[in-house]
């Protein structure tokens, strides 16, 4: 016998792998084999939702309590995970993770109208990872052969969505919106990071936040097209150190508004890695705050740190990029040490800004319109 936690929803015949669900169309009996699934409303039954033989299971209107992780790893293969109403979590002051999803196979999905709410104002005081109040992240993913699509995610405390140690993964149609933190004081709400992975996607997704819209800091092929970033810092390769090595990356089809940069590419003074065939294409600024294209290779969270230290970056193409930076700031900036930049491509047309920055270490041959032209 299965469980006694009752099924919700339509009536039905049978509670075993299957629900049988009949139906008559013009003396025509259809009987469908619908998936029956795990309603997860309570908290405590999170360990049941993942042995239940159903894979199937549905989140809905489920509160998290303060300090406790909803914690979907350890799922089966196969699983699928709907998310569906309000999820919210209680408030507590720490550094832990607020939803983990870890598995194989795994197809995460947002119905219509779900909303997974940080309601992140609860810990924001301007902040962000820096000090203040300990915040938890929101959701890290660490998946293989997975699809997350359709999560409407709304105010997390800081970090929004980390994809670590993923495989196969395509992340479509989430919507981060932060627009609360531009006045409540949030910081630090990076959109989605990348890191330590292999062939993940995100599309068509869009995000308002207070930090990068999307970062990368290691791994292997990784794209990121069709999305809508908007209050954020820019979409962000880096900053690379620690050895670590980003290599095939295409960002394209993307508009990023009012963002304090359009895209970049950062490494820090006197550290080693490597960042290789990054391309950047058909991606419209629009009233960029500070730096419409930088790339450096002497970043410091407080500013350019010293003289850029040599840092390979090669194979960078930024075709097709184009649009506005606002008054105040750069249009282009390139600061990277001779020699580190090699066979780089470039086809840009940012305009606006009249805060001129000189280049160094662009490769010979490559033209590329620094200052206020
Ligand atoms: C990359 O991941 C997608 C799933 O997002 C998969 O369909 C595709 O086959 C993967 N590509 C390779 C080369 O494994
Ligand atoms: C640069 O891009 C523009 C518009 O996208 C195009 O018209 C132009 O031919 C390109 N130039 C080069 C050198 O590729």
């Amino acid at each position: 016998m299965k469980s006694q936690r009752p099924h919700s929803g339509k009536d039905v015949i049978s509670t075993a792998r299957m629900m049988f669900v009949t139906s008559s169309i013009g003396g025509v009996v259809l009987i469908a084999a619908v998936a029956s699934s795990f309603n997860l409303n309570s908290f405590d039954q999170l360990d049941a939702a993942k042995k239940s033989a159903d894979k199937r299971i549905v989140i809905k209107n489920l509160v998290v309590p303060a300090g406790k992780k909803l914690d979907l790893t350890n799922l089966q293969d196969g699983t699928v995970i709907e998310f569906t109403g309000r999820v919210t979590f209680g408030y507590l002051e720490w550094d832990g993770t607020l939803i983990q999803i870890k598995g194989k196979n795994i197809r995460v999905e947002g119905k219509p109208g779900n909303l997974l709410d940080g309601e992140g104002h609860r810990w924001w005081d301007k902040l962000g990872g820096n000090g203040g109040k300990k915040k938890p992240r929101f959701i890290d993913v660490n998946l293989e052969d997975s699809l997350v699509t359709g999560l409407n995610i709304k105010n997390p405390p800081r970090h929004c969505f980390k994809a670590e140690r993923c495989k196969n993964v395509r992340i479509e149609h989430v919507n981060i919106d932060v627009k609360d933190g531009d006045t409540k004081g949030a910081h630090n709400t990076d959109g989605f990071g990348v890191g330590a992975s292999q062939n993940v996607t995100v599309a068509n997704c869009k995000v308002h936040n207070q930090d990068d819209c999307f970062c990368i800091g290691s791994g292997i092929d990784t794209v990121f097209e069709n999305n809508v970033c908007t209050g954020g810092h820019g979409i962000s390769i880096g900053s690379m150190g620690n050895g670590k090595k980003v290599e095939r990356v295409r960002v394209r089809n993307c508009k990023i508004i009012k963002n304090t940069n359009g895209i970049r590419i950062k490494s820090r003074s006197g550290e080693t890695g490597l960042v290789k065939d990054v391309s950047f294409e058909n991606v419209e600024l629009v009233d960029i705050t500070r730096f419409g294209i930088i790339i450096q290779a002497n970043y410091f969270n407080s500013g350019p740190k010293g003289d850029p230290t040599p840092f390979p970056m090669e194979n960078i193409v930024i075709k097709n990029v184009r649009g506005t930076v606002s008054k105040k700031g750069t249009n282009i900036q390139v600061w990277v040490a001779p020699g580190s930049a090699k066979n780089w491509q470039w086809n840009s047309s940012v305009t606006g800004g009249q805060k001129e920055l000189p280049c160094k270490g662009v490769p010979q041959g490559v033209n590329i319109r620094c200052g206020k032209k």
